[in-house]
């Protein structure tokens, strides 16, 4: 088994990243011998999506763009799961999880033929500063998004942040239900 996770926070021990461990920490419990790659989108040297659809050719295996992103979303399509992470900015997913999501396109093949392999898992963890669901817009997006390439989702959000990781009982408890979820084989 093996997870990537790819934190869209500039912030390496912020909320997002301290919320991601907590999934990642009860995969790791739940299944030992699970491996665990962890990215920081923040961190990489990688360019938005250039819209050349040279990904939707059907020689071609993923994104064209030579920088440290293609590799990753490579390893993508190969890991049995995914942990992604944003803060919420303006009602959004961060610029750099954004930036990760349309490279994503890449993922879709000629005659929108889908290249990620059936059985593919996604956590999708969402922090917030204001109570409330300032999120839901992403909820959305990103379930429509996956659902369409057969990839199974699921999300964990902690809402009403400061600066400094605090989470309720209920979201710690979702979290480490997810990073079970994750592992089981179903
Ligand atoms: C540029 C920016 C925009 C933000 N926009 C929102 C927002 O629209 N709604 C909200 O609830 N919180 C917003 N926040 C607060 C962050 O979502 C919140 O503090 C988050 O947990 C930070 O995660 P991090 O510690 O991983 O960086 C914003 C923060 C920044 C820096």
């Amino acid at each position: 088994m093996k997870i990537l996770a790819i934190s869209g926070s500039p912030r390496p021990n912020g909320n997002t990243a301290s919320l991601m461990e907590v999934v990642l920490e009860s995969a790791k419990r739940t299944n030992p011998n699970t491996e665990v790659v962890e990215y920081n989108m923040h961190r990489l040297n990688c360019k938005g999506c250039q819209g050349c659809l040279a990904c939707k050719k059907p020689e071609v295996e993923t994104c064209v763009q030579n920088d440290e992103l293609s590799p990753i979303l490579k390893e993508m399509l190969e890991a049995d799961a995914w942990i992604l992470g944003t803060p919420v900015y303006m009602g959004h997913t961060s610029a750099q999880l954004k930036l990760l999501l349309d490279r994503m396109y890449c993922f879709t093949g000629p005659n929108r033929t889908v290249r990620i392999p059936k059985g593919k898992k996604c956590i999708f963890v969402i922090t917030q500063g204001a109570a409330g669901d300032r999120h839901k817009d992403i909820i959305d997006l990103f379930s429509r998004f996956m659902a369409w390439r057969g990839v199974s989702t699921k999300f964990v959000r902690a809402v009403g942040l400061t600066l400094s990781p605090g989470f309720t009982q209920e979201t710690l408890e979702e979290a480490n239900a997810l990073g079970k979820w994750v592992i089981r084989q179903e």
